[in-house]
């Protein structure tokens, strides 16, 4: 844990327009000053990330959430008392924001955090920090401070260490912008969790949603190495094919049953746990990655509410892969298409 100089010095830095890394439950943040224009832009430019995607500004205190929002609903507190300080984030019409945090948009994204290096780093500071997930534009989340130094090997002074993320996956972003909250992007507070407090159906976002969030493109935390989601069932013979004389690596639940059907050159057992899971999904992509395989191959997670946030995280990291499987050469059962 950063001792209480460093958390000064990452203080200071953020009050002179710097950007400092720091740990929060979710994953690893890059943040800046949300009061300074240039700071931000300078997040914009380091992440490699298009103006117009918004940021989320983190705060102390739940009660700061008027000096950044405007009409704000009875539920917003109520899904705060519940939730803050936690992987929530909560969109709302904005108040008083420089319009880089915002990427030109009338709504402003809201979180207290509970990592207490956040909290910590938040109260020196004394105002709201406007931070995006600490990794290049596309790439997987953060979840240790060694990644976000691999993620930057330059252009970044201080990474504050609050070892590995609890959480492991992106906060639960739900909007409130209108009559009905919708979910914008699933995380470890589940819909059902969110409802129990509002009282109200909570709608997924549909098409006709313009809303701008990075975290909602169909390709989003996607590794190098390609990645396919399969079926237990699904492991028939054109799967096989594509897989024969490759360097797989696999993450399964249960690798008694797989030892038979592929050949592997890694194999990772995962956590049976949604919430275990979701800890160490990123680091074990991002290791994987490291280590040239040819795929990365996950087994289907159970289809859950606890596993949406899941779902959807493996869904955007093997969208880019789909085509494997779209060969001419082979038909690939639907169910590994998923
Ligand atoms: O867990 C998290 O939320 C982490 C930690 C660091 O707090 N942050 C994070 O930030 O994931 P980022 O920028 O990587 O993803 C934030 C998502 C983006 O998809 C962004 O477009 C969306 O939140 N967002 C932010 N403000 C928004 C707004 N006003 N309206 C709609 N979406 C918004
Ligand atoms: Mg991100």
């Amino acid at each position: 844990m950063p001792s209480f100089d460093e958390i000064q010095r990452a203080a200071d830095q953020l009050r002179a327009g710097g950007i400092v890394a720091f740990p929060t439950e979710t994953v690893y943040g890059l943040g800046a000053d949300a009061r300074q224009p240039k700071a931000i832009k300078a997040i914009f430019k380091l992440k490699g990330r298009p103006l117009d995607h918004p940021l989320i500004v983190h705060l102390g205190e739940t009660t700061d959430i008027r000096g950044w929002a405007r009409n704000i609903p009875e539920i917003a507190y109520d899904l705060a008392d519940a939730f803050w300080p936690g992987p929530l984030t909560l969109i709302l019409a904005r108040g008083e924001v420089p319009d880089e945090v915002t990427g030109g948009q009338d709504s402003i994204g809201l979180r207290v955090p509970s990592h207490p290096v956040a909290r910590e780093l938040l109260r020196t500071f004394g105002s709201g920090i406007a931070a995006p997930s600490a990794n290049r534009f596309g790439r997987v989340s953060p979840t240790r401070s060694e990644h976000v130094k691999t993620e930057f090997p330059k252009g970044l002074e201080i990474i504050l260490d609050g070892g590995s993320c609890d959480v492991g996956l992106e906060s639960t972003i739900i909007s409130l912008l209108e009559e009905e909250p919708i979910l914008l992007r699933p995380g470890a507070i589940t819909l059902k969790q969110l409802e129990r407090v509002t009282g109200q159906l909570i709608r997924a976002p549909n098409e006709n949603n313009h809303v701008r969030a990075s975290g909602l493109l169909a390709s989003h935390y996607a590794p190098d190495t390609a990645v396919l989601v399969f079926d237990q069932e699904a492991l028939g013979n054109p799967l096989k094919a594509l897989l024969d004389g490759r360097r797989i690596a696999l993450m399964c639940f249960d690798d008694a049953l797989l030892k038979t059907a592929i050949k592997t050159t890694a194999r990772v057992r995962m956590p049976g746990d949604a919430a275990a899971y979701g800890q160490i999904l990123y680091s074990t992509l991002r290791a994987l990655d490291s280590e040239a395989y040819d795929l990365i191959l996950v087994e289907k997670p159970p289809e859950t509410e606890a596993w949406r946030a899941i779902h959807d995280r493996l869904q955007k990291a093997s969208h880019d892969s789909q085509h494997l499987l779209a060969s001419p050469a082979f038909e690939a059962p639907h169910s590994i298409r998923s």
